[in-house]
């Protein structure tokens, strides 16, 4: 049986699930080169669904909307404003807002211009079933019924789906329900964009530099007074602070706190002090929704996504707090994910079986060693194949060359996990600011994270658990911070991925760089460059060469170096500056 899943809207993916397993997903950005491809519609993503699985539409089986409709939308949202007035002038013209954008978006439903409608001329015979789910039981749905559990708390929290930020539910064998909501108006994902934008980073974007660099803060900016723990309901929080994008709510930040910070310039310690306000608010918050989902709904463990659960500090709170035995935090937690839980959701209700748990991301397109040495042949770029790709790259990333890394199956999901990787050293000292100055063009506070042999993981994280996802943060070891300082953050905390024993290329790389330097972990950061989404063929990645000052690309067994400069870099980094091997 086949259940292809989609959605538009911001984060555009697709996803087919076969019996149950979920067989390809891909994000409409890949294609289309626009991150986050807002209000694009997943064409390209659905093909690509229907061209891994090698069926054509007739054989899809069901097809699933990862959202409500605009016409249920807006009964949604009408249904909260009824229930919860709005209290001020920035509430009531948030509301205003809002209701005509769901107004327009119905009237473009009854004339058959949705963008869920797009799908029609895709489908010429439709399947059975086209049926659309609430946005955060998509969320819940893509955490627990894809989890490991046999039941489960399950908390989701982002910006706003429908008329919710936030939602509590429990999952038990193959039934899921959610118990309670909050709505826009007490967004914590929207607060933390409103704050985001007020760093002048990306809002809906730039939330994750906002964690990144709030350990350079410091306690000594208060914000209990926007945002605080409630024993009673969770938390409480300012919508003054939240309605982004409301133009006030920019206002009422500079009132409060200064000025606003400017793009690309640098960040003053004030600033800093608020990313640490923030962050710690929101970790005391999300600690204090979970203690109060417990005490209600009690079990050991917690499944976490929407776009909130990406914030992988929050997510080590949670973790350590003692609450739970084990957490599950759905690793495409962002709306992307949305498409996961729909196909999981109708794949249950259909069957009354859970589906099979999420192991593993590499659910996008790949192309074979032939396929990429052909497009390198056709760029003009001077490469050789290898016979030992392996060796080759554990060697050139040794001798501290940063390596794009391109293999098999694209990731799903905002982690690079070895598919489509830039690789370096984590031992050397310089590593981190040279790839952030000359290939990755960000901002210098943002860390970098190490894969690691899962079998080493005791070695270089404190309480270590398995995380194939990086979707968890840990402490640092002293081993660590002796043998991989690149990638352990100015906090003393690592986001790890780690990689258990399989037959992947990247695995095996992994292995033989141990071997070669006895550090069991490289350093693995997304192959894009700042602002574009993660590569997805190997025309991309010829670009990547291009913009870039990256030594090395690996390209399946296809290897093109630079010989201009790496050879320079290298023997600058190796003086002195390699860790101690153990
Ligand atoms: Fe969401």
């Amino acid at each position: 049986m086949y259940i292809l899943a989609y959605k538009d809207g911001h984060d555009p993916a697709a996803c087919l699930m076969k019996d149950g397993e979920i067989v390809a997903a891909v994000e409409e950005e890949r294609f289309s080169r626009v991150k986050h491809a807002p209000s694009q519609f997943p064409k390209e993503s659905i093909a690509f669904c229907l061209r891994q699985a090698g069926i054509t539409q007739e054989e899809v089986d069901y097809v699933v909307y990862a959202r409500l409709t605009p016409l249920r939308t807006f009964a949604a949202v009408m249904l909260y404003y009824m229930r919860r007035p709005p209290r001020t002038i920035l509430e009531a013209r948030y509301a205003l807002a809002n209701l005509k954008l769901q107004v327009l978006g119905t009237l473009g439903q009854f004339r058959g211009r949705a963008g869920y409608q797009r799908i029609y001329p895709l489908f010429p015979k439709l399947p059975k079933v086209h049926t659309s789910f609430d946005h955060h039981l998509c969320h819940a749905a893509s955490a627990y019924l894809l989890s490991p559990f046999e039941e489960s708390l399950i908390i989701t929290w982002d910006g706003k789906g429908e008329a919710t930020s936030l939602s509590i539910g429990i999952g038990q064998g193959a039934g899921l329900s959610i118990k309670e909501r909050r709505g826009i108006f007490d967004s914590l994902g929207l607060f933390y964009s409103a704050a985001t934008k007020y760093l002048a980073f990306t809002p809906n974007d730039g939330e994750y530099k906002v964690m990144g660099l709030a350990p350079y803060g410091q306690r000594g900016v208060d914000v209990s007074d926007l945002i605080a723990p409630d024993e009673r309901v969770g938390y409480r929080v300012n919508s003054d602070f939240v309605l982004y994008p409301l133009r006030g709510v920019e206002q009422n930040f500079e009132r409060r706190f200064g000025p606003a910070a400017v793009r690309d310039m640098p960040i003053s310690k004030e600033h800093q002090n608020f990313a640490w306000a923030l962050q710690n608010a929101l970790e005391q918050v999300g600690l204090s929704v979970a203690k109060m989902a417990q005490k209600k709904y009690p079990s050991k463990h917690l499944c976490l996504a929407g776009g909130v659960a990406l914030n992988v500090k929050l997510n080590k709170v949670l973790r350590e707090s003692g609450l739970f035995d084990d957490i599950f935090v759905q690793p495409a937690a962002g709306d992307n994910g949305l498409v996961l839980g729909a196909a999981a959701l109708l794949y249950t209700k259909l069957t009354h079986k859970r589906p099979a748990p999420l192991t593993n991301l590499y659910l996008g397109p790949s192309y074979s060693d032939d396929e990429v040495a052909a497009v390198l042949r056709e760029e003009g770029i001077v490469f050789h194949k290898s016979s030992d790709v392996i060796g080759e790259t554990a060697t050139l990333i040794k001798k501290g060359n940063v390596v794009a890394w391109f293999q098999g199956r694209m990731e799903f999901g905002p982690r690079s996990l070895g598919a489509r990787s830039v690789l370096a050293h984590p031992g050397l000292a310089g590593m981190r600011d040279r790839i952030n100055e000359k290939i990755k063009f960000r901002e210098e506070f943002r860390p970098f994270c190490p894969s690691i042999l899962a079998e080493h993981a005791n070695e270089l994280l404190g309480r270590a658990a398995p995380s194939p996802f990086m979707v968890l943060s840990f402490e640092a070891t002293p081993v660590a911070k002796r043998l991989v300082p690149a990638v352990v953050h100015v906090d003393n905390t690592v986001r790890p991925q780690t990689v258990a024993r399989d037959d992947s290329r990247y695995r095996a790389l992994l292995e033989r760089f141990y071997q070669e330097t006895g550090v069991p972990a490289l350093l693995n950061t997304s192959l894009n460059i700042r602002g574009e989404p993660i590569v997805e063929n190997p025309h991309h990645v010829v670009e990547f060469f291009r913009k870039t000052h990256i030594d090395a690309i690996v390209v399946g067994d296809s290897i093109a170096l630079r010989t201009d400069q790496s050879s320079q870099f290298s023997q600058t980094l190796n003086r002195g500056t390699l860790v101690t091997e153990y």
